[in-house]
């Protein structure tokens, strides 16, 4: 997969194939999209959301970013979000980590320069790493790692509950779970770390006074 026109002649071999396996997959495509979940992942190249799970066209909902973060100043993830649950009317959402994050190792060392504007992207796991960091100092530097990003997934997880978007549609009686999963790029496995199904443990400072 070293050039543009060898993804392109890829694509027409996979449309050829898809098409041959079932001619009607990408008419009934084309109408109308209900996927099921919405997917929140890493950029990351080795966690593409659809393969880890053998998903197909029309079944996830994706958004992806450095460190699968859930910002309450992006609304680029937010938009995403709010689409899922008000249009699509996903019923899960999941927030998928994996380990050897690159953005959440980088924001275990010290800025650098050539990134400033990456460097405010990956400010936020900074935090999440001082809201752990008695336990996560007491750990090996690898295992260390590898912890930040289980907590890094949580924190996303709960930040989720925290939006209007998400208590809006609880209240207004909407089934949806919220899942922290994290991969493992060296087997490829993944482990669920939180599921939230409801308002019940969301402290009150994050919640909403006001009906929604
Ligand atoms: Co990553």
């Amino acid at each position: 997969m070293h050039t543009p026109e060898k993804l392109l002649l890829e694509n027409k071999a996979w449309s050829q194939e898809m098409g041959a396996k079932d001619p009607e997959f990408f008419k009934k495509l084309a109408i109308e999209q209900y996927p099921k979940f919405l997917w929140i992942g890493c950029s990351d190249s080795r966690v593409p959301a659809e393969t880890v799970v053998n998903a197909h066209p029309g079944d996830i909902f994706v958004h992806r970013n450095i460190a699968n973060q859930v910002l309450n100043t992006d609304f680029n993830c937010l938009s995403v979000v709010q689409y899922a649950i008000n249009v699509l009317a996903v019923k899960h959402i999941i927030v998928c980590g994996h380990y050897g994050c690159g953005g959440v190792k980088a924001a275990l060392q010290r800025q650098q320069s050539n990134l400033l504007v990456t460097n405010k992207w990956l400010m936020h796991i900074k935090d999440v790493y001082r809201l752990h960091q008695d336990e996560l100092e007491a750990l090996e530097p690898e295992k260390r790692l590898s912890r930040l990003i289980e907590f890094n997934t949580i924190e996303q997880v709960q930040r989720l509950a925290y939006t209007s978007i998400i208590q809006s549609a609880w209240k207004n009686g909407q089934k949806i779970t919220l899942h922290g999963w994290v991969y493992g790029l060296e087997d490829g496995l993944i482990t669920e770390l939180i599921k939230v199904e409801d308002a019940s443990s969301i402290p009150t400072i994050y919640q909403y006074t006001d009906d929604l």
